[in-house]
């Protein structure tokens, strides 16, 4: 699935929807990057290969069709999607850094 700038994958068992990726291609300074905005597998079928699938789908399709020189994304450090993805040679950034501003404190803080 894609439009001029989202690149997607979905993993279907017959009518059912077990797993999605989707992501965004974004210019950058001397070629394109690959942001991956969600990638999740239904819970009753993780572990079994899907997520691995379609994320060799996505960045396969990105590097055949697309000017695309890196992928990336945002998540937590030390959680289990940074496990998931460091299996696929992805890395904390060296150079880039994430900058936020806090606009609310979350529901309970004082
Ligand atoms: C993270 C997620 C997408 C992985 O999908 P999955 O289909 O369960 O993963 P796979 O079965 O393809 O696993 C591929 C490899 O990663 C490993 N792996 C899977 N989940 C892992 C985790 N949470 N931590 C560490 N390794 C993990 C598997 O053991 C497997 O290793 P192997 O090839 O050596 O056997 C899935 O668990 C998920 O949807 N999690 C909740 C949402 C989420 O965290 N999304 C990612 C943030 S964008």
């Amino acid at each position: 699935m894609e439009t001029s700038t989202f690149r997607g994958a979905a993993a279907t068992d017959g009518d059912q929807l077990v797993g999605m990726l989707l992501g965004q291609l974004e210019g950058w300074i001397d070629g394109d990057l690959f942001l991956i905005q969600e990638m999740c597998v239904a819970p009753n079928r993780q572990n079994v290969g899907i997520g691995r699938r379609l994320l060799e789908y996505a960045l396969a399709q990105v590097n055949a069709t697309d000017q695309v020189i890196a992928a990336y994304l945002l998540t937590d450090g030390e959680s289990r999607a940074e496990a998931f993805y460091s299996r696929y040679g992805f890395g904390r950034s060296s150079g880039k850094v994430v900058l936020n501003l806090r606009l609310k404190q979350p529901a309970g803080h004082r």
